[in-house]
Parts: structure tokens; sequence; C-alpha cells
């Protein structure tokens, strides 16, 4: 894992934390160039996220994931999706998302919360 990211304490207690109507401004500003989420949404640049919490990764259905993203066997939940927003090639070498990461731990918790409401 990258040391300059080491600080941040990742568990589901803090991911429950974070607010979810400041949380869609992060994912409006950082992710929705690339993704959508909800149900049937259309599979852009990344995969539609509509029901990703509790999905083995690179199983979104339309979509074609990398070999490292579905390889992976993650399991998307509070903590690994706040890993993977963090640093997505720390998380996933390989993955073809391009994208530094969401470094800021106040916003990385509000998009946690955004997501869990906003992909159900
Ligand atoms: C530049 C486009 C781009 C941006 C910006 C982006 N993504 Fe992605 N995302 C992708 C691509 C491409 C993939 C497919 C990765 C793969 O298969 O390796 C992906 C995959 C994912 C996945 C894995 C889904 C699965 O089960 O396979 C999640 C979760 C995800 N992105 C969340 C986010 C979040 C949250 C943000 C904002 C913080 C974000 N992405 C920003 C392009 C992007």
């Amino acid at each position: 894992m990258a040391a300059s990211t080491a600080a941040l304490p990742i568990s589901s207690a803090w991911a429950q934390s974070g607010d979810a109507s400041r949380g869609q401004r992060v994912f409006n500003t950082q992710c929705r160039a690339c993704h959508t989420l909800e149900k049937d949404g259309t599979q852009a640049t990344g995969p539609n996220l509509h029901n990703v919490f509790g999905r083995k990764a690179g199983n979104t259905p339309g979509y074609e994931s990398s070999d490292a993203m579905k390889a992976s066997n993650i399991v998307w939940d509070d903590t690994t999706m706040a890993e993977y927003s963090r640093d997505p090639k720390g998380k996933v070498p390989g993955t073809k998302m391009v994208f530094n990461g969401v470094k800021n731990a106040g916003q990385l918790a509000d998009l946690v919360a955004y997501l869990k409401e906003a992909t159900k």
C-alpha cells in the first residue's frame, strides 16, 4: 500500500461517518465522467455501478472488465470501495481505471456514504 496514504484507517465504522450529500459532490466532480449509478444506466468508460455493493469485482453485466479486475477477488463493501477509490492502482494493480484516487479522508468517507445510497 502506498506510504503516502498509510495514515488513513479504513474501517466500516469510519466509512459510516460520511455525509452522503457532500459525497454526491465528490462523485459528480471525480467519478461521474466515467460512471453511471442508476439501474440500467449506461456503460460508459467505466461500468455502471448500480447494485455494486455485495458484488464481486469485474462482474458488471454488459461491461468488459480488465483481467486484473476479474482476478482481484474483491467483493465491494465500505472498506474495499474506500481502498479502491483512494488508490485504484494500489488496490488492483493492472486496473484499466485511469484515476489517481480520492486522497482526502473526509471526502472519501462522504463518497462511500453517497455510493451506498445512490447505487441501491
Ligand atoms: C477516467 C474514467 C474513470 C474515473 C474518473 C473513475 N473511474 Fe471507476 N472505473 C473506470 C474504468 C475504466 C473501470 C474498469 C476497471 C477495470 O476493469 O480494471 C472502473 C471501475 C470501477 C469500479 C469497479 C467495478 C467492478 O466491479 O468491476 C469501481 C467500484 C469504480 N470504478 C468506482 C469509481 C469511483 C468511486 C470513482 C470516483 C472516485 C471512479 N471510479 C472514477 C473508469 C473511471
